[in-house]
């Protein structure tokens, strides 16, 4: 099943996303469907908030970015934690399914430890660097109600400000299936 991805400016966004702790709820299936929601959008990461679900859940898939070490970087992550964060901050231009059209360099450290479940209940505790690193803290912060444009500088924020108003009333290329806070 294909979801409508949420815009910029669904309140779903700005929240802190719950655990699922409910163990009868189908986590297999919304990870098939997210992950269906996410290639149908051309994405590399998807957040359960992103299809208007509050809940600490996301899938990703490092594979189409062509880098050699995202090869088979397909993951589900279930009520993950970041445990240690730390490194060198680096600069990567970084884009959301949620906020079209909009790609911004974003400085975050280098390399993270995570703990997280996967869609079978099996219990992780993990390191990452680089992209595969890069693209788990921007899902994170996701469920923590936090946006890549939120790190950018006031004179930037404020630039784009105008664009982030048109996307959340729709006003922006859809290229797949989303769903708009003010119509
Ligand atoms: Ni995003």
């Amino acid at each position: 099943m294909i979801y409508s991805i949420v815009a910029y400016g669904d309140p779903v966004l700005r929240k802190e996303a719950e655990d699922i702790t409910d163990p009868n709820f189908d986590v297999k299936k919304l990870a098939s469907d997210m992950f269906e929601t996410m290639y149908s959008a051309h994405g590399v990461g998807l957040a359960a908030p992103q299809i208007g679900k509050p809940i600490r859940m996301f899938v990703l898939d490092g594979e189409p970015m062509d880098e050699e070490n995202l090869k088979g970087f397909k993951k589900v992550f279930i009520n993950p934690t970041i445990l240690e964060e730390d490194g060198e901050e680096w600069g990567f231009e970084e884009g959301c399914l949620s906020i079209p059209g909009i790609n911004e360099e974003v400085f975050r450290p280098e390399r993270i430890k995570i703990h997280y479940f996967d869609e079978n209940w099996k219990e992780y505790e993990e390191e990452y660097t680089g992209i595969a690193a890069r693209i788990i803290q921007h899902e994170y912060d996701h469920i923590e109600g936090v946006l890549f444009i939120d790190y950018l500088s006031g004179l930037k924020k404020r630039m784009l400000k105008g664009r982030l108003t048109n996307i959340s009333k729709g006003k922006c290329e859809q290229r797949y299936k989303m769903r708009f806070p003010k119509k």
